[in-house]
């Protein structure tokens, strides 16, 4: 953290005493701290400690008109490094979330053209209220860092999620989130994710198991290594990851049109689970009596093949194969007849599909590589860094 500028917004709840420890901890680690406390953080840690901890003004208000002569609050808001909401109470993140920018802490948070962390803090009834959850996933999409608050006894006498993170993992959230090198800013990086479901009637589809999740956590990592990612997602249950612009299809001609869409881009990433056929669509629904229903199959149009052999192909394309049986055998031949230029090979023998952990296997015209089983979250950025190797 070594001359990192750390703009650090206390707001008002009983944790901001913890605010302090963590003034003293990114001081120690070499990291200057600037600290803005809300009026109601005044109520729980005065200006006067933190001012004495961090060895620099503070401010409170923005209509101060002395803070204004001295330094604006635009200037204030671009001169750090990272910004950091620690205690990030509910009414504060509601406030972001909406875009106010009624005080100083929520017109530098509205101002700031630099990373900004929330570290929560609040009532567990308070951090589980939809209203908060809906704030936070918006937070999320909008590029803001949000920690999970630790869980255990509050002081408002109950137990559950909502606790304050202690110093030491706010600072080491901190650290990881300065070190974040970002390889692949500047880059626009097509991903699908998910089954597609083909619609039999207005009420039936056929789907497969994909969950999304590898999809998901692909787009995630390329965001966070500084990529535009636009997320080509059939239908899941899974939230947008930060800063991905997600495109929600059900059937493949529909993820093919948004693929084209979405075109140019330097790298695609095809991990959706694309349904090979469809079936020709009943105008309403089929009735029982009529008897077993006679599906007219049609092909499906084949997204990777197709975008390989566009004439604006991304630079990179990647393609996943999902096997049962000859992993590699099988997804080396796929990679060559598709086009692509690496495929990811997934043995779904080993982990149903669904679950957290893959055992993947990276075909490239050099060789094959297989890696140890994994998280998906593991995989994604170990993906994201070879693909920001490859498109440097
Ligand atoms: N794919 C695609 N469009 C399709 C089918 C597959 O874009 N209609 C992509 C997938 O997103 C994946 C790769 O092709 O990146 C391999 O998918 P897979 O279903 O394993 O390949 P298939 O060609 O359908 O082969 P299989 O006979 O094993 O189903």
């Amino acid at each position: 953290m070594n001359g990192k500028r750390i703009l650090l917004i206390i707001g008002g709840g009983i944790a901001a005493y913890k605010s302090c420890e963590l003034v003293r901890l990114l001081r120690k680690q070499g990291a200057s701290v600037r600290c803005v406390v809300t009026a109601s953080g005044q109520k729980f840690v005065t200006p006067m400690s933190l001012a004495a901890l961090s060895e620099d003004k503070v401010y409170t208000d923005l209509f101060d008109l002395k803070d204004e002569a001295e330094m604006g609050h635009i200037q204030l808001s671009r001169q750090a490094d990272l910004v950091v909401v620690a205690p990030a109470t509910a009414d504060l993140m509601a406030r972001m979330a909406a875009g106010i920018a009624d005080d100083l802490a929520t017109t530098l948070l509205l101002a700031t053209d630099k990373p900004v962390l929330c570290a929560p803090a609040m009532n567990v009834r308070m951090w589980q209220h939809p209203a908060t959850q809906r704030n936070i996933a918006t937070l999320k999409s909008d590029g803001i860092t949000v920690l999970n608050p630790d869980e255990g006894p509050m002081a408002c006498g109950e137990f559950g999620p909502g606790r304050l993170p202690e110093p030491e993992a706010i600072a080491a959230a901190i650290a990881a989130s300065l070190n974040t090198s970002r390889p692949l800013s500047g880059k626009h990086i097509i991903v699908t994710a998910g089954p597609t479901h083909e619609p039999i009637d207005p009420v039936r589809v056929i789907a497969n198991r994909s969950s999304g999740k590898q999809g998901f956590a692909i787009a995630a990592a390329l965001a966070e290594a500084g990529a535009k990612v636009t997320l080509i997602a059939g239908p899941v249950s899974l939230s947008t990851p930060a800063g991905v612009t997600r495109i929600d299809v059900e059937a493949a001609r529909q993820m093919e049109g948004e693929v084209n869409a979405a075109l140019p881009a330097d790298a695609a990433i095809m991990v959706a689970a694309v349904a090979d056929w469809r079936v020709d669509e009943a105008p309403s629904k089929l009735k029982k009596e009529a008897g077993p229903p006679a599906l007219n199959w049609q092909k499906n149009p084949d997204i990777l093949a197709n975008l390989c052999a566009a004439p604006n192909r991304p630079k990179l394309v990647i393609g996943f194969a999902a096997e049962t049986e000859t992993a590699v055998e099988h997804a080396t031949a796929k990679r060559l007849r598709k086009g692509c230029d690496w495929i990811v090979a997934n043995d779904v023998s080993i982990d149903k599909m669904g679950g957290e952990q893959n055992r993947v296997h990276l075909i490239t015209n050099a060789g094959t590589e297989s890696w140890d089983r994994m998280d998906k979250t593991a995989i994604a950025r170990a993906l994201a860094q070879r693909i920001a190797d490859a498109l440097a």
